[in-house]
């Protein structure tokens, strides 16, 4: 891909001006944000799910700001163009107001993030508006949140019946009116994601299995490739499985190893004969 100029929050608002969708993934290392930046993916989050998917924990709670910062900066470092989003963790802003602003700051200060991203709704919203008076964009999430999953029942569809789902509503109106650019629906029935983006204003919704009919789609980056072991919701399309090309690559250098195959002459370095000779020499 040709160089691009960095996103820049205008550009997104254009795209969605002009009914492109806007893509996102979810990402947590360098390497992998240089091949999301070569894709043209518009925004990156680096989300919390990290706990799971890259450090083994079970659920998002044990993940703090420190792991937050390391990976959002080498995220930053392989996508410098991409709108990169850090993932506020549990209890880096449910405290209170200062929290919030000094956390959210540090993603800004210590890692380049483009913005912030919080879990819940009308309880949050003065956390939004705080970290949006300071200056930082701000992204809501509603729905499944996962730092919630035990209050929630588990990770299941959010806002199945009507009172649940005008809740949702509510709360993006009143995430909107906070001041969050942006609002994530996380596992939301189709129709109730319309509806929120229908009466959205001045926000971008994307959706993350709640649809279709949101300005764009998020995913897992780990579910969307297979590299995550213990399961894929259904909300993922598996796109490639990157997870079994790796696995087939790991198959080989076990084979290669074991059968004195690799290294071959291409991969070791020589030395000159009168360099060897000087060392067997000197060693005596
Ligand atoms: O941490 C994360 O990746 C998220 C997604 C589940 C939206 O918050």
């Amino acid at each position: 891909m040709a160089e691009r100029k960095k996103i820049t929050l205008p550009a997104l608002f254009e795209k969605v001006a002009r009914g492109t969708p806007i893509t996102w993934l979810t990402c947590y290392d360098y390497p992998t944000a240089h091949l999301q930046e070569q894709a043209g993916i518009d925004m990156i989050l680096v989300g919390d799910s990290l706990g799971m998917t890259m450090l083994g924990y079970d659920s998002t709670l044990p993940v703090t700001m420190d792991d937050m910062i390391r990976h959002a900066a080498a995220v930053r470092r392989g996508a410098p163009t991409a709108w990169v989003v850090g993932d506020m963790p549990y209890m880096s802003y449910q405290p209170s107001v200062e929290s919030a602003i000094r956390n959210a700051g540090r993603f800004m200060a210590e890692a380049g993030c483009d913005a912030v991203k919080l879990e819940g709704g009308a309880e949050m919203a003065d956390r939004v508006a705080a970290i949006a008076r300071s200056g930082i964009p701000v992204i809501g999430h509603l729905g499944l949140t996962p730092q919630s999953v035990s209050a929630l029942g588990g990770f299941r569809l959010q806002g199945k019946g009507a009172a649940q789902a005008r809740k949702i509503v509510d709360d993006a109106r009143a995430l909107e009116e906070a001041g969050a650019f942006c609002i994530l629906l996380e596992l939301v029935p189709d129709r109730v994601c319309r509806l929120v983006t229908e009466r959205a204003q001045h926000c971008i919704i994307m959706s993350l299995g709640s649809g279709p009919d949101a300005h764009g789609q998020l995913l897992i980056y780990h579910d969307a490739f297979a590299l995550y072991p213990k399961f894929t919701p259904r909300m993922a399309r598996v796109f490639a499985d990157a997870g079994a090309v790796i696995r087939d690559g790991l198959d080989a250098y076990v084979r290669e190893v074991t059968g004195r195959t690799f290294p071959q002459p291409e991969n070791w370095f020589g030395m000159k004969d009168e360099e060897y000779d000087e060392l067997v020499r000197l060693l005596g």
